[in-house]
């Protein structure tokens, strides 16, 4: 992973809002939301909270009583959560880094992060983060995404990019949000990190958008892809996002657009 890789800042936080939240991340964070919410949890950590669409999922579900602390390594982007959030005096925004808590052990009983964990450079260490901050008997629940190849407009993006910058392409997408989606080492580093009873489903989901034009703009403007765009030549974010909009519009049509997503989706018990 590169160092800017976990760089959401600037004008990422509202990009990547505006327009990744809908076309892949909000149908999961339905699902992680209301499988975290079938255990009834009285105090509640989310770690790599980002612009909070699992907090404003999950909050309405949870008891009058519980609270709710949702962290993020990146403050520009906690701030923007909690300017989006219905006021909630359950909910504390506390800028962490999911490796070093600040948190006492056995806080917690459930710690979620929704496609965080590939950022995390240690995830073993992560784990044990996780697991310490959990009372005994709690879960930890989060989700990946699958290998690049079964999320096809990433994968689309990625190979458009690759002829725009044949010499370096922009790899982002493949080496950090898709970079970890092994079944066998996500189990393997649950267990050595102290976990039990893991059980992990892979779920496949629709991404839709407006154009394929909006496409090109949440992977390319709306990620640390965009650092990667302009660490190569700052003058041609715009062209680059062109070429992956046509590449887009070549293969699903210059309409609104769909095609296939894929995420692993993790319960382990602390
Ligand atoms: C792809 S975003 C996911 C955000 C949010 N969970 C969602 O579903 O939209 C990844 C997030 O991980 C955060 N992040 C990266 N490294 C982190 C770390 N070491 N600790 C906590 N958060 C981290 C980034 O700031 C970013 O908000």
């Amino acid at each position: 992973m590169l160092r800017t890789d976990k760089v959401f800042a600037g004008s990422v936080p509202e990009n990547y809002n505006r327009y990744m939240v809908p076309l892949i991340f909000a149908p999961y964070a339905a699902d992680l939301a209301r499988r975290a919410a079938s255990f009834t949890p009285r105090a509640v950590l989310e770690t790599a909270t980002g612009t909070g669409i699992v907090t404003r999922a999950l909050a309405p579900k949870l008891t009058p009583d519980a609270s709710y602390v949702a962290t993020d390594l990146n403050p520009p982007m906690l701030d923007y959560a909690a300017s989006q959030q219905p006021p909630d005096n359950r909910i504390k925004w506390q800028q962490a880094n999911a490796l070093e808590l600040p948190f006492a052990d056995a806080t917690f009983d459930l710690v979620c992060c929704q496609f965080g964990v590939m950022f995390f450079p240690d995830r073993v260490a992560a784990y044990r983060e996780a697991k310490r901050v959990l009372k005994s008997g709690g879960h930890f629940i989060f989700n990946v995404w699958d290998r690049i190849e079964e999320n096809v407009f990433a994968h689309e993006v990625t190979n458009a990019l690759a002829e725009v910058f044949p010499n370096d392409p922009p790899r982002f997408l493949a080496r950090t949000p898709h970079g970890y989606h092994d079944t066998a080492l996500i189990r393997h580093e649950l267990e050595t990190a102290g976990f039990s009873h893991v059980t992990i489903e892979t779920k496949a989901e629709q991404s839709r958008a407006p154009s394929a034009r909006l496409v090109a703009i949440a992977y390319c403007q709306g990620t640390p892809l965009r650092n990667e765009i302009e660490a190569r030549d700052a003058g041609k974010l715009e062209a680059a996002t062109d070429h992956a909009a046509s590449a887009i519009a070549t293969r699903h049509g210059s309409g609104a657009v769909a095609a296939k997503i894929q995420a692993h989706v993790i319960v382990a018990m602390g």
